[in-house]
Formats: C-alpha cells, structure tokens, sequence
C-alpha cells in the first residue's frame, strides 16, 4: 500500500463540496486516500494515527469535528477542548493533506432525519453507560465517510469498542473503505494519552496509571480454569483501591465480538472505564493467548 511520497500544502475546508472538488484530481490520479477521524484537542495518539496515514497513502485528510450527537446529556461537549490553530499546525507537521473541519450544520443539515445504529456490538461496555453514544459516533462517522470517501479511515484502539463497532458499520453497509487500528500510545507510566487527561487534577493524574497497571496485572492472572466474573470483580476492586472514585465496567471480552468472556480463549481482551472525579477514562489490553 506505499506509495512514493509526494508533498501538497495544507488546506483546511469547510464544506464537502469543496473537499470534492479539491481532492478530484488527486483520486483521478488513483492515490490512495486516507481519513483520519477526529474531534481535535490533538496528542501524540492521534498524530500516530496520522502518521501511519502518511505512510500508507498518497493522499491524507484530518477531519476535525467535535459531534455534539456523541455526548451524553450532562458529558463535556461544552467543555471538549477545542483549539483549531494548534490542531491544524500539528496536523500540518505530520503531513495530512487536506483538514476537513466542517460547521455543524454540514453534517446535520436541517431536515437530516438519517440515524445510523450499529446494534449488538453497541450495547455492552461504552454503550451500557453511554445510551445513544455510538449512534452518534456511527452517524458522523458515516457523514465522514460520505463528504472524504476515503480507501482507508483510521482508528485508534484506546476506543476499541468504537474500532470494531466502524469495522462492523463498514463491513455490513459493504463500503469499500479498509478500516486500520492503530496501537494505543501511552504516557511512560502506562496512562493511555487521551484527550481528556487534561482533566485530571495532579492526586487524580497519579491515580490514573493504576487502569493500565491492574489490566496488565489481570493478563497475567488469566489461565485456564480461571475465574473471569472474579478476576473482573477484582480488578474493579482495584480501580477504587488505587483512588478511583467509581467504575463503569471491568470486562474480558472476545476482542472481536465484544461478548463478555465465560472463560479462558484464544483472542481476548481486557476493557475497563472508570471515573476519576467528573473525568471518565477508558483503556483496554490484548490478553497473549492461552499456551
Ligand atoms: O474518536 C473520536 O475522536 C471520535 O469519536 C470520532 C471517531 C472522530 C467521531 O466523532
């Protein structure tokens, strides 16, 4: 999927129509377009998203769009760091073509009465907590698809509930479009890097490397014969242990299904969400297979 590197000036754009027609040439040309999703308030995990971007495709577009539909009532859209200059020059230095970051009114035009609802997948972990949330997120992310039409779209996998859930939207509308996990960057004491980190209070930010640490804590715990209701029991208990002042969940999962595991398996994982005074984090882990 490497193409040759070639270098275009960024531009940033507003409407679908404009990216249609300023990236024409380039999908004449038969590039290789990747999209990389976000709502802004950039770190170092977005910019590998876009970094591996880069390095896949002839041609990248940075989508920038805080989703009000995404929010719960009562979460942080209001408060969602937003800083658009510092976002596009990042943007810039990591090589992304085009940033596409639309009005509100672009992705829901008056009169749009479409909803987009991925179910099953959707309803456990993140969906049990967040009703309406992957609605949301599948609607705009079908809108984004729509306005960039790219080949291949990038996720990171600190959301890994919402990876396989686009992976799932992607496979069962057929679109043609590759969907790439990308590998959570973490801080060097575990903390999965996540936009909402800058949140937390200095007692609250020692607390929070504790989610990474009981997860991989818990891998090593899993064997055959293992008790997982226990072992997930234990590692909420250990959540609040280390100062964390409620959890949403504490999960082994099937890494692709998302069903909640009865026992040890090849292809598991771990996914925990839990709440540091008003700031809810969320990580997850691959468990190695069993020997
Ligand atoms: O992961 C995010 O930042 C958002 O959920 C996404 C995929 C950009 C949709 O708004």
């Amino acid at each position: 999927m490497t193409e040759p590197e070639v270098s275009y000036p960024l531009t940033v754009l507003r409407t679908a129509a404009e990216l249609r027609a300023a990236t024409q040439t380039y999908r004449d040309e038969g590039k290789l377009i990747g999209l990389v999703p976000t709502m802004g308030a950039l770190h170092q995990g977005h910019l590998a998203l876009v970094d591996r971007a880069a390095r896949d495709c002839g041609l990248v577009i940075a989508s920038l769009f805080v989703n009000p539909t995404q929010f719960g009532e009562g979460e942080d859209f209001d408060a969602y760091p937003r800083n658009e200059a510092d976002d596009i020059a990042k943007f810039d230095a990591h090589g992304v073509d085009f940033v596409y970051a639309p009005d509100a009114a672009e992705i829901y035009p008056a009169g749009l009465a479409t909803t987009v609802t991925v179910s099953g997948i959707t309803e456990g972990l993140c969906g049990a907590t967040r009703p309406g949330h992957f609605d949301g997120v599948t609607t705009v992310v079908s809108r984004l698809f729509e306005h960039c039409a790219p080949d291949v779209a990038y996720f990171g996998e600190k959301d890994y509930q919402q990876y396989k859930v686009v992976q799932r939207l992607v496979e069962q509308l057929g679109l043609d479009i590759r969907v790439v996990g990308i590998t959570t960057v973490r801080e060097r004491d575990g903390l999965a890097l996540s936009s909402r980190n800058a949140y937390l209070n200095p007692g609250q930010r020692r607390a929070a490397p504790a989610m990474y640490g009981t997860m991989f804590a818990l891998a090593g715990r899993l064997h055959d014969g293992v008790d997982i209701a226990a072992q997930c029991a234990w590692g909420a208990q250990a959540l609040l242990d280390a100062g964390f002042d409620s959890v949403d969940y504490f999960e082994i999962c099937d890494a692709d299904t998302l069903i909640p595991a009865t026992g040890n398996a090849p292809n598991l994982r771990i996914l925990a969400a839990a709440r540091l005074g008003k700031t809810r984090l969320i990580d997850n882990m691959p468990v190695d297979p069993p020997d």
